[in-house]
């Protein structure tokens, strides 16, 4: 079964048919929100709200280990996270969808392995390709069905937030290789490997990164929601298309 976590401006998909909410309880605490269980386009799916319904959890507190291990009790098998990110690169402009295959952790202080006790086994995560390739072509073939232009492969870099960064850090994070910048990519990619969950994301460009395009004063953050508003529609359509057009 598809799960979708949804970031800022998808906190619900309105052509979800939901057929019941869930509270769930893991070892870790809690997750973000109840499970929405319920269909699109008659296929099953899980959606969660990343930042909880009403958008009050910032990236830094999201219980991310919560959040996978209850998803991953409930039988997924695949994870597609939607989330907004600053462009660095270039063509990386506001409104444009990335399926980033690479990532960057810049975070701190955040839970991030299931293996934190010294009496069970573990595994070293094999984090050398991230996202599940075989996701990844999904959603770019769907995207491409649907006539979504998006773009396919960038490097993601994960910072703690829930500040946004300084010019300077931009550059560095440039410096690195990352061409695009969020705040939730970490630890949860990383987490849905150790669960051997195939995971991928949808990165929707709010704004241009900071110090870059119209953003060297700062970001507005007003823009940013209204693009990452007029994005959804065609992120739900790209969705639609995952569970229908190219079911497997
Ligand atoms: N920086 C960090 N996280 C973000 C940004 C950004 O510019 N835009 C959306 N999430």
């Amino acid at each position: 079964m598809l799960a979708i976590i949804g970031g800022r401006g998808l906190t619900e998909l309105t052509n979800l048919k939901i057929t019941h909410r869930q509270v769930m309880r893991t070892p870790y605490g809690e997750p973000s929100g109840a499970f929405l269980f319920g269909t699109l386009n008659e296929h099953e799916v899980i959606f969660l709200a990343r930042h909880g319904f009403g958008h009050t959890i910032p990236p830094h507190l999201v219980n991310y280990r919560a959040n996978l291990w209850a998803l991953h009790e409930q039988g997924v098998n695949k994870v597609i996270s939607v989330a907004t990110v600053g462009g660095i690169r270039a063509d990386l402009t506001p409104g444009v969808i990335v399926v980033p295959d690479q990532i960057i952790d810049y975070t701190h202080g955040r839970d991030a392995t299931y293996f934190d006790t010294r009496d069970t086994r573990y595994i070293n995560a094999n984090f050398t390709l991230p996202y599940s390739p075989a996701l990844r072509e999904r959603i770019l073939r769907s995207a491409s069905k649907v006539q979504q232009p998006c773009v396919d492969g960038g490097v993601y870099a994960a910072t703690q937030g829930p500040r946004l960064d300084s010019a300077a850090e931009i550059n560095r994070y440039e410096r690195d290789g990352a061409d695009m910048v969020g705040m939730t990519g970490m630890p949860e990619t990383v987490l849905a490997m150790e669960l051997e969950l195939n995971y991928a994301t949808i990165a929707v460009v709010v704004n241009h990164a900071a110090g870059r395009g119209d953003s060297k004063q700062g970001i507005n953050m007003e823009h940013a929601s209204a693009t990452a508003g007029a994005a959804v529609e065609r992120v739900r359509s790209i969705l639609e298309c995952v569970v229908s057009c190219d079911a497997g």
